[in-house]
């Protein structure tokens, strides 16, 4: 399981302070289990997407990914089977399959939206290309103080389980210079390392799901 090796699972308090070797951390802070942090759903999702793996057919233009995610208990380790896993994302040139917030799209028309329940290992695979970055437009609803800046790229998800608390949040790629400067990626660890490979890339991310409120610890 290569996405759910203890490196993997395991996140870096206080991150800018640590790399930056302001403080030094003890190892136990350095080690510590944290659930994922949830990030904005955006102005372009929409429900009813098909159950599939495959997101973007053969000569669809864009980088190739196959995308692995491993679905965790907050305990940082133990799979959660039978997650729902809802997933969109643009295509390669930073455009999404509807042009603005309230546009009705049919479900057969949709483009890089797909969901996926988890397997037996808390997996869900979607292969797909790697979305483009894109600008904020200028009088979009709520995003107003952010028109023209540069998103980096990012998938969208929402993650569902009958006990755990629902997640909303984006998978950013390791290495993109945008994600500085973006209001909610600069805060994310949710970056995913991107490996190349000769017949398209891959990358592996583990989402740590929390309890509810009142609920007995995982
Ligand atoms: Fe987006």
């Amino acid at each position: 399981m290569p996405s759910s090796s203890p490196q993997r699972r395991r996140f870096l308090l206080a991150a800018p302070a640590a790399v930056a070797g302001v403080v030094a951390l003890p190892a136990q802070a350095r080690n510590a289990c944290l659930v994922t942090d949830g990030d904005i759903l955006g102005p372009f999702y929409r429900s009813g997407a098909k159950n599939m793996v495959k997101l973007a057919e053969a000569g669809v233009e864009g980088e190739r990914l196959v995308l692995t995610g491993t679905v965790l208990r907050p305990d940082c380790k133990t799979p959660v089977v039978g997650a729902t896993v809802d997933f969109w994302h643009c295509d390669h040139k930073g455009a999404y399959d509807i042009k603005t917030p309230d546009e009705k799209i049919a479900p057969e028309n949709f483009r890089f939206r797909a969901m996926a329940q988890t397997d037996q290992n808390g997996r869900f695979v979607f292969d797909t290309v790697i979305p483009g970055r894109y600008g904020i437009p200028p009088g979009l609803e709520g995003f107003e103080a952010y028109a023209g800046q540069t998103r980096p790229a990012h998938f969208h998800l929402t993650v569902t389980h009958p006990i755990y608390l629902p997640l909303t949040s984006q998978i950013y790629l390791k290495g993109d210079p945008f994600i500085a400067k973006d209001p909610w990626a600069r805060h994310s660890r949710l970056v995913m390392d991107v490996k190349k490979g000769g017949s398209g890339s891959t990358g592996a991310i583990d989402i740590v799901l929390a309890n509810r409120p009142g609920q007995r610890r995982a």
